[in-house]
């Protein structure tokens, strides 16, 4: 990465201050306030965070120790009993909040459902005791492959109540990548839906949960769990498969939280990365509940009357900890929605911020692009005023995409947080606080508290202002990742080697490229390894590779991302066919198809190209610049000399397909 591209596509210079009124209501109220708490934090990082956790939570048991680090493994408040279930509900239940909204749901038909706190324990505890009575201890494992309705949330904090650990597997991921899922967490039993609605169609969750669990796939699970939700015919395996809504009633909504070691794991969540193989992230219990916790109630300002709308779905990170966890453990009401926007109502997402008074509303750039293509009439026919804090996560924000958000959804009066972070991160890493940040457009802006991040080359030195370079993390903090599920070198190589340790200390790598400038804001660029961002959702090439030569036709493909207006990313594959086998529009439909069926609809090509061969190098490694360039449709420029066969380059202009 060059100077010249990140100066030459980054001519950004407005800043926008926080209002007078939201900074002196807020929770953190300048800039000088934050610049103290961040400099404490740095000069102390255990005592600052000892004392938020002291604060912030509530424990069973005090810890002994706030920080083991034994690089790059760390533990957090060790010798601490927590229960993060308990931290969202239950010592809400002992306040005036027992009966205050913890979720209002809205279901894509129209239907809608508030649970108060009460409600909440309630039905948490008795799907808590379900799970128990169909044998789930302590320490197993459950996945959960819901639609978005209140009893995926319920799933999720059942399963921390009594310590079984979750996995969520995003409702759009095919059968087969759900068995993968579940196979490697070795899970026990699963939670889904007969089906969920999603632009008004059904979602049929609990035919490819039969799918994956078919033919000895998957044989960890004992149970299913099924929550009844569009009410289509399914299949029910007689000793397997049960009802939640036949049982719910049969069951005692008396289930004490159990005490937790600050360490033990609360869930994996699977997500992308350089290799074909997606990995398990494992997060364990109170440094993830103080991190998800702390970052909501400053980032989003959380104040008590607010209703709070994280868009993203649980299979997300996002949706752990900005959807559920953090919002729920601060006593916030949170919103969620089942639909997308859709041709029936494209203007869905304004009608439910009209309807529950949204005050607080948290999206992804992709979408926010999507907005502005289907215009701004839709959000105006709606009264927004609302509004009062706006976030964006997920991928770099274009200027002219943040200045439409500010301007038409927030009326020009309300905060844009840009939040930078991942799975492995567990909860935001840089952002603006909103009433003490001024923002700039297309700017993450500032690390938060306690996280003391860099922008470094190669070798671990920071670079200069201005300047790119690798976005790194010199310092554990309470949220992050502990552990690749089942493979700790992979772990330690991935994130913790790929920048050597310098001076015994050792820095996170990110895989983002980003820079900062001279007021010190960071600015992300995107990643800068074979990871891409197809609207919104992390998908790596390797992933898509490996599934489009498990076709027969295939001999060997190559996959990279192409610049698109409002998915950010689209997905272009290069593939080489067997001898046997001809291109033809119909292959083409059939290995889209496949990958669909292999991954899931979120991985399924733009465009294929057939090609006699791919651009390698002598060693064998393919040259994926050159294939970024032809997918974009540019000249290619640069050294071509590593190439093995140049002529490669001459079939591939002349095989367009
Ligand atoms: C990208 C999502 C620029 C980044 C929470 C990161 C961003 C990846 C931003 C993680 C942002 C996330 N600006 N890029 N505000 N937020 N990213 O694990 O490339 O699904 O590495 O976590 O999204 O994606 P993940």
């Amino acid at each position: 990465m060059s100077e010249s591209t990140i100066e030459s596509s980054l001519p950004e210079k407005r800043l926008f201050h926080p209002r007078a009124e939201f900074s002196q209501n807020a929770h953190i109220k300048s800039l000088e306030e934050y610049k103290s708490i961040y400099d404490r934090a740095k000069a102390d990082p255990e005592q600052f965070w000892a004392e938020l956790a002291e604060q912030e939570l509530h424990w069973f048991q005090k810890w002994d120790k706030v920080l083991d680090w034994q690089p790059p493994f760390a533990k957090w408040f060790v010798g601490g009993k927590i229960n993060i279930s308990y931290n969202c509900l239950d010592r809400h239940l002992q306040t005036w909040r027992k009966n205050k909204a913890a979720l209002i749901w809205e279901g894509e038909p129209g239907d809608s459902r508030t649970l108060t706190y009460a409600q909440l324990h309630r039905e948490v505890c008795q799907m808590a005791n379900l799970l128990k009575q169909l044998g789930v201890q302590k320490g197993d494992r459950v996945g959960i492959y819901m639609p978005m309705i209140p009893e995926a949330a319920i799933a999720m904090l059942a399963c921390a109540r009594i310590g079984a650990t979750h996995t969520v597997v995003f409702g759009g991921f095919s059968a087969e990548a759900l068995k993968d899922r579940l196979v490697d967490a070795q899970a026990r039993l699963v939670i889904t839906a007969d089906g969920g609605w999603r632009k008004d169609a059904i979602v049929p969750l609990k035919q490819q949960v039969d799918k994956a669990l078919a033919d000895g796939g998957a044989t960890s699970v004992e149970n299913v769990l099924v929550v009844r939700r569009t009410g289509q015919d399914i299949d029910m395996l007689p000793g397997r498969d049960r009802w939640w809504h036949e049982l719910q009633h049969t069951i005692s909504a008396d289930c004490a939280a159990e005490p937790m070691d600050s360490e033990d794991m609360l869930f994996i969540l699977y997500t992308s990365g350089t290799t074909g193989k997606p990995k398990g992230v494992v997060h364990t219990t109170a440094g993830y509940n103080l991190y998800s916790h702390i970052t909501t109630k400053w980032i989003f300002d959380i104040q008590d009357t607010d209703v709070y709308w994280c868009t993203a779905d649980i299979g997300w990170i996002t949706g752990h900890s900005y959807a559920v966890y953090g919002p729920l453990s601060n006593g916030a009401t949170t919103l969620m929605y089942e639909g997308a926007p859709r041709a029936s109502n494209p203007g869905c997402m304004w009608d439910v911020i009209e309807k529950h008074g949204v005050n607080i509303f948290y999206t992804a750039p992709t979408a926010i692009r999507s907005f502005i293509k289907m215009g701004d009439h839709l959000p105006k026919a709606r009264n927004l005023s609302s509004l009062r804090l706006l976030g964006t996560v997920g991928e770099p924000i274009n200027p002219e995409a943040w200045m439409w958000y500010y301007r038409v959804i927030g009326g020009e009066r309300c905060p844009i947080v840009d939040t930078w972070w991942q799975t492995e991160t567990g909860g935001i890493m840089i952002t603006p606080l909103p009433g003490a940040i001024p923002t700039k457009p297309g700017s993450a802006t500032l690390p938060f508290p306690g996280i003391i991040a860099d922008v470094v080359n190669l070798e671990g030195d920071s670079v200069e202002t201005n300047e790119g370079g690798y976005l790194a993390v010199k310092y554990p903090w309470p949220g992050m990742m502990r552990n690749v599920y089942g493979d700790p070198e992979r772990f330690r190589r991935t994130y913790w080697e790929h920048i050597p340790p310098k001076d015994g200390q050792y820095i996170y790598f990110a895989g983002d490229g980003a820079r900062r400038d001279e007021d010190g804001y960071y600015w992300v660029m995107g990643r800068v390894d074979d990871v891409m961002n197809v609207a919104g959702h992390r998908i790596g090439t390797m992933e898509i590779e490996s599934a489009l030569v498990s076709h027969q036709a295939v001999a060997e493909a190559a996959v990279v991302g192409k610049p698109d207006e409002i998915k950010g990313q689209e997905i272009v594959a290069f593939v080489t066919l067997k001898n046997s086998y001809d291109a033809s529009e119909e292959l083409k439909k059939e290995l889209k198809q496949h990958v669909v069926q292999e991954i899931g609809a979120l991985a399924r090509p733009g465009e294929i190209f057939f090609t006699d061969a791919l651009p390698k190098t002598r060693s064998g490694k393919i040259i994926r610049r050159f294939l970024r360039f032809h997918a974009a449709g540019q000249e290619l420029t640069g050294d071509t000399s590593t190439l093995e066969d140049r002529g490669v380059l001459d079939k591939l202009r002349e095989g367009e397909g």
